[in-house]
C-alpha cells in the first residue's frame, strides 16, 4: 500500500471514517470566513462532541454534514462519498437531526411526529405503528401513555426524548445532534445525559453533538473536538482535554474549574 494511503487512514480525517471533513472553508454572509481549512475525522459508532462559543461554526459545520451547505473548498465524505454527490434525500436518509428547539408539529400527535420520516418512505401502517412504539419505549415515554398525546402536552424534557425518537425512527447510523438539551433546566438536562448513554450504549449510532458547555461534552463524548477561529484547535479524549494548556481551549474549561472549586 502506498504510502501516502496509509498516512490518509491513519489521519484525522480517513477514508474510512463514518464522516470525513477535509480542508474546508466556508463563508456565511456579513460573517466573512467561518471555516479556515477545518479537517475532522469521525469513526462509525463513535459520540463526538464539538464544543466553541456561540458564533464559532458549530451549526454549521452540522449543516455541511447534511449536506444543506456545501464548502467553499475542501470536502466532506459521509460514508467515503461526497456530499455534493449524494442525492440529498438519500443523504438525508442517513442521518438524524435533533435540534434545540426540535420543532415537533404542534397539531400532531407525539406518534404522528414521530412517524413522519417512516411515512415519508413509505412504510407500512403496521411497520409506522410498530416502530412508534419501540422508539417511545427506547426513550423511556411508554406508548401506551404518550404516543396519543398531543406535542404541546408535554414538558420541554419529554420534547426533546421525543426529538431523539424521531430522529432515531428510521435507523440512521449517523445522529447529528445540535444544541439538544441547551433550553433545559440542568436537573432535566442531567437526566436526558443520563439518557442519551443508555440510549447510546443500545443503539451505537455515529453521533456528533454540537454544544457550548464543556462539561455537557465531557459528560457524553467519547471525544471531545474545540473548535476555534475555523479549525479544530484540539480533538481528544475528555480525559487529556481537562489537562489541556492550550490558550483557545483553557477559556472553555474553566467553568469546569469553577464549580469544582466551589465545591471542594
Ligand atoms: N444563514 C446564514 N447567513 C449568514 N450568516 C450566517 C448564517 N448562519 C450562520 N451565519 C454566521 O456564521 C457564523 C457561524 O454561525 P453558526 O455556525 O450558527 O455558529 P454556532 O452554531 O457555533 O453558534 C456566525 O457569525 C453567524 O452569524
Ligand atoms: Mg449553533
Amino acid at each position: 500500500m502506498p504510502c501516502d494511503s496509509v498516512a490518509l487512514m491513519n489521519g484525522p480525517a480517513s477514508a474510512g471514517s463514518a464522516i470525513a471533513v477535509r480542508d474546508v472553508y466556508v463563508s456565511r454572509g456579513a460573517a466573512g470566513a467561518v471555516l479556515r481549512g477545518l479537517d475532522l475525522g469521525i469513526a462509525a459508532g463513535e459520540t463526538l462532541a464539538l464544543v466553541g462559543r456561540s458564533g464559532a461554526g458549530k451549526s454549521t459545520l452540522l449543516k455541511l454534514i447534511n449536506g444543506l451547505i456545501v464548502p467553499d473548498r475542501g470536502e466532506v465524505l459521509v460514508e467515503g462519498r461526497d456530499t455534493r454527490e449524494w442525492n440529498p434525500f438519500d443523504l438525508r436518509r442517513r442521518i438524524g437531526y435533533v435540534l434545540q428547539e426540535i420543532g415537533l408539529f404542534p397539531h400532531l400527535t407525539v406518534g404522528a411526529n414521530i412517524a413522519i420520516v417512516p411515512r415519508l418512505l413509505g412504510w407500512s401502517p403496521a411497520r409506522i405503528d410498530a416502530r412508534v412504539t419501540e422508539m417511545l419505549n427506547l426513550v423511556g415515554l411508554p406508548s401506551a401513555t404518550y404516543a396519543q398525546r398531543g406535542a404541546l402536552e408535554l414538558s420541554g424534557g419529554q420534547r426533546q426524548r421525543v426529538g431523539v425518537a424521531r430522529a432515531l425512527a428510521a435507523d440512521p447510523p449517523i445522529l447529528l445532534m445540535d444544541e439538544p438539551f441547551g433550553a433545559l433546566d440542568p436537573v432535566t438536562r442531567a437526566e436526558l445525559h443520563r439518557e442519551f448513554r443508555r440510549i447510546q450504549a443500545q443503539v451505537r449510532k455515529t453521533v456528533v453533538i454540537v454544544t457550548h458547555d464543556m462539561a455537557e461534552a465531557f459528560a457524553l463524548a467519547d471525544r471531545v473536538g474545540v473548535l476555534d477561529e475555523g479549525v479544530i484547535a484540539q480533538l481528544d479524549a475528555p480525559r487529556e482535554l481537562a489537562r489541556s494548556t492550550d490558550a483557545r481551549v483553557r477559556p472553555l474549561l474553566e467553568p469546569l474549574f469553577e464549580a469544582r472549586a466551589f465545591m471542594s
